[in-house]
């Protein structure tokens, strides 16, 4: 048996330009998904999902079958990006291993589809597990690689390495295009999270950008000004000047919701958090529903988060210096 976690993540700032080879900044958070892998004696794979606001959630491959037996709570999109994330993670790992069979069994602590980057660690922490637990241990970069070509094939065609680059390396990461590396020595930022219990289809959003970047110059101009953000953001970083990323979170928020991935709750709770004192707010991921992020040294903004309508839980978050690891081997 080999249990591996992999953390979550925020978007500090440049989601969503980030597919179209603008730079992003993401900070590892200290939210993980633990993935276990046991090897079996048939050639059949299950997957047993739990704590992913998906109750009873199971898959089992066999014979390149897939049967969902299912006790579910939240909308079929939702499962049916699941099924693909998990069946792409097992695909990757059956390309480095032969293919014995196992029993997977997914925990987690991060909201699906909430913009905190749940599928990427889940997909990051199964193919750790399961490759390690056939006797082979690929690098964090192999891992963020092969997650990676998941959530390509998952949002058909249309993802970065972002999410995936940074669940597998942790700390902060800035990803443009291929280039992919971790920020040295990223500054403790003091982020509380607010979330609004939904979920966001990242696909469709995904899909919903590039509409309206295809339609409109001006579209695709606030795309290239969300890069802009991003570049003047990286000063801000190193000078570790919160102030300043706070301003340009404020900014990054206002484009993506031009960009039409916000929503009425996220909305309220980047309100909220910027009437109660908070350097800056945005939503963080695709959007649609699901999480903002807010940078707030005082306990103000997760109070004011508290009593917002539409909030349903608020925790602060601690950057995670650790990536992918293996929790028991
Ligand atoms: C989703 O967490 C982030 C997006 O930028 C999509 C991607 O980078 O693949 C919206």
């Amino acid at each position: 048996m080999t249990v591996s976690s992999a953390p979550g993540k925020v978007y500090l700032l440049g989601e969503h330009a980030v597919v179209y080879g603008e730079p992003a900044v993401l900070c590892a958070i200290d939210r993980r998904a633990t993935v276990t892998a046991t090897a079996r004696d048939d050639d059949r794979i299950r997957v047993q999902a739990r704590d992913l606001t998906i109750d009873g959630f199971s898959v089992e491959y066999g014979d390149g079958v897939v049967d969902e037996s299912a006790n579910i709570d939240v909308p079929h999109p939702l499962i049916e990006a699941a099924v693909g994330y998990v069946d792409g993670a097992i695909e990757q790992v059956r390309e480095v291993v032969d293919t014995t069979g196992f029993t997977i069994t997914i925990e987690s602590d991060i909201p699906l589809g909430a913009g905190l980057g749940s599928s990427a660690a889940v997909v990051v922490a199964a193919i750790d597990a399961a490759t390690r637990e056939m006797g082979v241990e690929l690098t964090p970069e192999e891992i963020a690689q092969r997650a990676y070509r998941v959530e390509y094939d998952v949002q058909d065609g249309q993802a970065s390495r972002a999410d995936t680059f940074c669940s597998a390396m942790g700390k902060a990461v800035r990803v443009e295009g291929d280039d992919c590396r971790p920020i040295e020595e990223p500054p403790e930022l003091p982020f509380v999270v607010g979330f609004d219990g939904s979920a966001g289809d990242t696909g469709t959003l995904v899909a919903g950008v590039r509409n309206l970047k295809e339609e409109y110059e001006f579209a695709a101009d606030t795309v290239r000004t969300i890069g802009d953000i991003v570049r003047t953001g990286e000063r801000a970083i190193t000078t570790e000047d919160q102030r300043e990323l706070g301003r340009l979170m404020n900014f990054n928020h206002g484009l993506l919701s031009a960009l039409g991935v916000s929503s009425r709750s996220l909305d309220a709770m980047v309100w909220a958090a910027r009437d109660a004192g908070a350097f800056g707010a945005k939503l963080t991921g695709a959007g649609g529903g699901g999480c903002i992020v807010a940078l707030d040294p005082t306990p103000d903004t997760a109070t004011a988060l508290q009593y917002t309508p539409g909030c349903e839980e608020t925790f602060r978050a601690e950057l995670d210096h650790d990536g992918v690891r293996v929790e028991s081997e």
